[in-house]
């Protein structure tokens, strides 16, 4: 009884067999068929070749949403070498709700604001990488880039170095509130209480004001020094006294998934404004360097996405089998188009003719037998 049952389930499979064998006494080869199927491979191994080149390859995709993280702090990296002595100049944060952040976090190292060769060399190709940068249309995609590539080795003053101390390196992280605000260096150490904020200046008469500087780097949010920022190697250099510079700063909360690393980060744009401070023209204002921030509303997701295994293999597939149906119905095409052409204008060569199509037929049922 199931012995029975076996030989029919046997039987069954075997019905549903879509590979019925034929006998290779009926398998007829030709040179053209020959010819026709090694192009179909040669086709075939370029197309797989190109699939699996786009298999390898990655890309970056952008999501937006509204940021819904509003309770949390935002947190200001800085390195910034003003050429004024550390003494004479301070820097802090104000904002909006009018809270002024006690800027412990930054520390004020004497420095020297010409640059060692070495260091000279590193500005230079932040510089650069900043013009690239500008011209390339997908600048995402090459800040993501630079990012999954790191920096070289940060080229930090040299601390054993003797310095001549005529500039000040102010550098340190702050921790903000996520309203708009502005951090800015001026003359004088910052005091406030609730209502009033003043930077207090030890009278120095006969020192200039020089707010020349260079901004090592300035970045928000957590791991920011792994991306080139647009400010990053900025270098003003100003031969007047009381010069106003200013830095408008958009930041876009930006959360980084790559397959090396991922990241809570922010991006930002910057508008940049500067003029010098001349109350007698009415050009009144306050001397100093100015970066007022906002923070965007929406938050970009930025992924590196690929291909994945059961996609690469179903196109794989795909390519395979639909060159070897395409080129069956070709092959069977031409053929019936070669009979009616042979048989409507030479008849009489028809004849020499006929054996062709079938040619063809019997070498694709070569490559792939078929019902
Ligand atoms: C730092 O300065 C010291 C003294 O001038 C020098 O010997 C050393 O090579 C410098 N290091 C770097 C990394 O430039
Ligand atoms: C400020 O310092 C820079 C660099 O040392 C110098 O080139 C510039 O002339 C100075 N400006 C003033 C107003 O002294
Ligand atoms: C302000 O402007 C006036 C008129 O152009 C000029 O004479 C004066 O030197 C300027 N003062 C400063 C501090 O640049």
């Amino acid at each position: 009884m199931r012995r029975l049952n076996r030989k029919k389930a046997v039987n069954l499979v075997k019905e549903l067999d879509a590979f019925p064998k034929v006998p290779e006494s009926c398998v007829k080869t030709s040179a053209v068929g020959g010819t026709v199927s090694l192009i179909v491979f040669v086709a075939m191994a370029t197309l797989t070749l190109f699939e699996f080149f786009v298999y390898q390859d990655t890309w970056v995709k952008y999501e937006y949403e509204v940021d819904k993280d509003f309770s949390s702090k935002l947190r200001i990296n800085i390195d910034i070498t003003v050429a004024m002595k550390c003494n004479r100049i301070g820097a802090d944060v104000l904002d909006r709700s009018h809270t002024t952040v006690v800027s412990e976090g930054l520390q004020y190292e004497p420095a020297a604001f010409e640059l060692s060769p070495q260091q000279a060399l590193w500005q230079q190709s932040v510089v650069h990488v900043q013009g690239r940068l500008k011209e390339e249309h997908s600048l995402g995609s090459v800040l993501f880039r630079h990012a999954l590539q790191g920096r070289p080795a940060d080229p930090l003053p040299n601390k054993s170095a003797p310095v001549s101390g005529n500039a000040c390196r102010i550098h340190g992280h702050l921790y903000v509130n996520k309203v708009a605000g502005n951090f800015h260096i001026t003359l004088g150490k910052p005091l406030s209480n609730s209502r009033h904020h003043t930077h207090i200046a030890a009278l120095y008469k006969n020192e200039v004001q020089n707010f020349s500087h260079r901004i090592e780097h300035l970045s928000f949010g957590e791991g920011g020094r792994e991306i080139i920022n647009p400010l990053d190697a900025t270098e003003k250099i100003t031969t007047q006294e009381n010069h106003l510079f200013q830095y408008f700063v958009t930041v876009v909360p930006t959360k980084l998934h790559t397959s090396q690393q991922s990241v809570d980060t922010h991006q930002y744009s910057v508008t940049e404004r500067e003029r010098v401070i001349n109350h007698t023209t009415g050009r009144h204002g306050l001397a100093g360097i100015f970066v007022r921030y906002k923070l965007s509303a929406l938050m970009v997701r930025v992924s590196e996405q690929h291909m994945p295994m059961s996609v690469f293999l179903t196109r794989l597939c795909g390519i395979i089998g639909g060159l070897f149906s395409t080129s069956d119905l070709l092959h069977r095409l031409v053929g019936f188009f070669v009979d009616i052409v042979c048989c409507y204008f030479k008849v009489g060569s028809y004849k020499y003719k006929e054996g062709a199509p079938e040619v063809m037929v019997s070498c694709v049922s070569t490559s792939f037998p078929q019902e």
